[in-house]
């Protein structure tokens, strides 16, 4: 990577509020990301991310799910349209979709996912709740590949935050999305900075070494990352 290298491009898939796709933004506008946000896809209309990237003056697009009949058929609508844009990447930044194998296996180790657990606990919707419901004393956020297990991909970086007596879902899920909005731009560059693939077998690989765990941000080691 050198300053010859083009930006790698980029599509982003969300469905809603977008706080992550603009935490993307500002870190290409702010801390020379070396990606190009081609496009912002929605499946929902009304996304308010969609704004978002209007602002910030990125293409974007819908692909409307209610006006597929099945998931397959929506899944072709959707890669037909990523396609355009010729993406070396797809983010997922709050993309609430079940996706199918075959979507899945066309951007095998080229898709990465953020996913607000620290997975492989908690996969699925409503984690925050759950989290609090369990009892349990420790929270966070996961970026993985997607693979065809939902929420099941190698997870490639993970930040952690305590989860105290008196939170309720929605101050949990503040500390999380703050952590969110940090990892989302870091996991980004190593991929575009070809320090982050996906390997043969399935495993992650990162700066030629395949990965058994997952890199753990602390906020203290922000800065040296
Ligand atoms: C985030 O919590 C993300 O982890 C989850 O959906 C939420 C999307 O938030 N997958 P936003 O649209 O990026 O604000």
């Amino acid at each position: 990577m050198n300053a010859a290298t083009p930006p790698l491009p980029v599509v982003i898939l969300i469905s809603g509020r977008g706080s992550n796709l603009q935490s993307i933004i500002d870190a290409v506008a702010n801390d020379n990301l070396p990606i190009e946000i081609r496009a912002v896809i929605s499946n929902r209309p009304a996304a308010g991310g969609l704004q978002r990237a209007d602002r910030a003056g990125i293409t974007t697009a819908v692909v409307d799910h209610s006006l597929y009949s099945d998931r397959a058929t929506f899944d072709q609508a959707l890669q037909d349209c990523i396609e355009c844009f010729q993406p070396g990447l797809v983010v997922l930044a709050g993309f609430m979709r079940i996706l199918t194998a075959g979507f899945v296996s066309h951007y095998q180790g080229r898709m990465l996912n953020i996913h607000p657990s620290l997975l492989p606990e908690f996969p699925g919707l409503n984690t925050h709740q759950r989290v609090l419901e369990s009892g349990g004393k420790q929270h966070g956020v996961s970026i993985h590949f997607v693979t065809e297990a939902v929420d099941g991909g190698p997870v490639v970086l993970q930040a952690r935050v305590p989860v105290h007596q008196q939170d309720t879902v929605e101050t949990l899920t503040a500390r999380v999305l703050e952590q969110e909005h940090r990892l989302y731009p870091l996991a980004i560059r190593w991929f575009a900075e070809q320090r982050l693939q996906l390997d043969d077998t399935g495993n992650a690989v990162l700066d030629g070494a395949r990965m058994t765990t997952p890199v753990i941000l602390i906020p203290e080691s922000a800065a040296s990352c």
